[in-house]
């Protein structure tokens, strides 16, 4: 009999899901995003739950599941929304998608960087609201990325990527990782306590987990000690900016700029975080790895890891111990 698996949402991209229903008895929602009542009611009796990383696992939905749950696959690098003590004393192995994703949100936290540090935004909206009617030499005027610094909190695979890309463009690079201070050797990066970095670097990037420990660890007093031309670029979880603070260090200049797609809440519908539409923020909907590709294969690791689990094999990307 075909074991039964809780997918949280009616359609992925790529073949995965597909390929997981071959396999398993697939139980997902109709459409959208399912409350938690509707996905306790769904998850009875499945031996793993696929879910996105913004996704709530709790004890309450670990407990609809019941005996028979085995993993929670998330296809997704991120996992703060997973409650893994609960999944542990349940005996539930819990997996992520590390490695897939690392590029394509480099890719992004880039892009990011060049629309804060050369205004992109500004200007754009200027040319489409009909405002380019003279060239002026003071116009837009940003600040150059090539030859600056770069701060990168968090040297994981993305931060990794991310430096990667800044060394095509001359930057002078600095890191700092909470969780591998002196494991991350690297002689074109150096390794840095988090307030030098916040001291010397032009832009700061976040690439590190949201955790207890994380949490609103870029504050009033970090932001302060930033560079007053400094940008601070979050594509990691919101909750690790103190968004009060970084409002009002941006309203008052002391800061020059930041750029987000994460956020403390999200998603947000019409209710926008007063972040967005300020000047000098560049804000999006959480898309740091939205191409089609790696979108398709964040699902096909979850499914193996899943397949994996259920054929009595360790999964393939575990949550790190
Ligand atoms: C991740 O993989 O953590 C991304 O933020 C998408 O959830």
């Amino acid at each position: 009999m075909k074991q039964r698996v809780l997918v949280t949402r009616a359609e992925l991209p790529g073949g995965g899901l597909a390929r997981l229903a071959s396999r398993a008895e697939v139980v997902r929602p109709g459409t959208g995003k399912p409350g938690p009542a509707e996905l306790a009611e769904r998850a009875g009796g499945a031996a793993a739950i696929l879910a996105l990383g913004n996704d709530r696992v709790d004890a309450a939905l670990l407990d609809a599941a019941g005996p028979a749950l085995r993993v929670v696959a998330l296809a997704s690098m991120g996992y703060d929304a997973v409650d893994r003590e609960a999944a542990a004393t349940r005996g539930v192995v819990v997996t992520h998608t590390p490695g897939v994703l690392a590029e394509t949100t480099a890719d992004l936290a880039f892009a990011l960087i060049l629309m804060a540090r050369r205004r992109l935004g500004a200007a754009r909206d200027a040319l489409a609201a009909g405002r380019w009617d003279l060239f002026r030499m003071d116009d837009y005027l940003g600040l150059d990325v090539h030859g600056s610094t770069l701060g990168l909190i968090g040297y994981g695979q993305i931060g990794r990527a991310v430096a990667r890309r800044a060394r095509g463009f001359g930057m002078r690079l600095l890191h700092h990782d909470p969780y591998a201070p002196t494991a991350v050797a690297d002689p074109e990066s150096r390794a840095v306590d988090l307030p030098t970095l916040l001291a010397e670097a032009d832009v700061v990037s976040l690439h590190i987990p949201l955790t207890p420990g994380t949490r609103h660890l870029i504050g009033a007093a970090e932001l302060a000690s930033m560079k007053s031309t400094a940008t601070l670029v979050n594509t990691s979880r919101g909750g690790i900016v103190d968004e009060d603070a970084l409002l009002q260090a941006v309203r008052d200049r002391v800061i020059h700029s930041a750029a987000l797609d994460v956020f403390e809440r999200e998603p947000m519908g019409a209710e926008l975080s007063p972040l967005v539409g300020e000047p000098h923020v560049i804000t999006l909907p959480h898309i740091g790895s939205a191409t089609e590709a790696t979108r398709a294969a964040m699902v096909d690791l979850a499914v193996d890891n899943v397949l994996e689990v259920l054929a009595g094999r360790p999964a393939r990307t575990p949550l790190p111990g």
